[in-house]
């Protein structure tokens, strides 16, 4: 059974999904543990359902983004996991975080990358007149949203709609999307080679 370690800072919808299809057996891996980095969100709430470990490591009370990368990864390394989630997890991480965890670390990202890298991708998407948005899921390197693009999934904008409405559609994706790619890698049909992804027949 393949280990995973899921980070998160908001809503958890992405682990709970990916907590349900490790539970159906979809992905054939654990969650060892999720980290947050606020208290109080509703992730917590959704990997106490799982019952899931899990640890809140406040960035505010370190001084520096190593130092607080250093703590996620004293937490993080002694489990040993095959795969490290990054599941609406908004910090940027330091060189040192991403290079410890070199090609065990991904990233879901609501855009197209590399359009969008950063915050409110919706907005842009809509604002710029795009005719279609998306999803990205990447292994994660020391670039903001950067990194080896496993997939993305897209769906076409519907301008008369709102913009919670076209959040809610993407999250969908999401939904279907990461745990269908997190059980790939742990069935090893997905893998990062020499910065590549390389991608097995099933
Ligand atoms: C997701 O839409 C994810 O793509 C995004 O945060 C949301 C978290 O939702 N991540 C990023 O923007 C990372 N750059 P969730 O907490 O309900 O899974």
């Amino acid at each position: 059974m393949k280990k995973i370690v899921v980070l998160i800072s908001g809503g958890g919808s992405n682990l709970e999904a990916i907590a349900k299809a490790c539970q159906i057996g979809n992905i054939p891996a654990s969650i060892e543990l999720v980290i947050s980095n606020q208290s109080n969100v509703k992730g917590l709430e959704r990997a106490k359902k799982f019952h899931l470990m899990s640890k809140v490591i406040e960035h505010q009370n370190f001084n520096t983004r190593e130092e607080f990368d250093q703590a996620l990864l004293e937490q993080i390394l002694p489990i040993e996991p095959d795969l490290v989630v990054l599941a609406g997890f908004m910090r940027i991480l330091s060189n040192d975080f991403t290079e410890a965890l070199n090609g065990k670390l991904i990233n879901i990202h609501p855009s197209l990358l590399p359009d969008y890298p950063g915050l409110n991708t919706h907005k842009q998407a809509v604002e710029n007149g795009d005719l279609m948005h998306g999803i990205t899921v990447h292994y994660v390197n020391n670039q903001l949203d950067g990194g080896p693009i496993i997939t993305q999934g897209a769906l076409k904008i519907d301008p008369a709609q709102s913009e919670a409405k076209l959040i809610s559609r993407i999250q969908k994706i999401e939904h279907a999307v990461y745990p269908k790619v997190i059980a790939d890698i742990a069935k090893g049909y997905i893998g990062l080679q020499d910065d590549e992804v390389k991608f097995e027949a099933e």
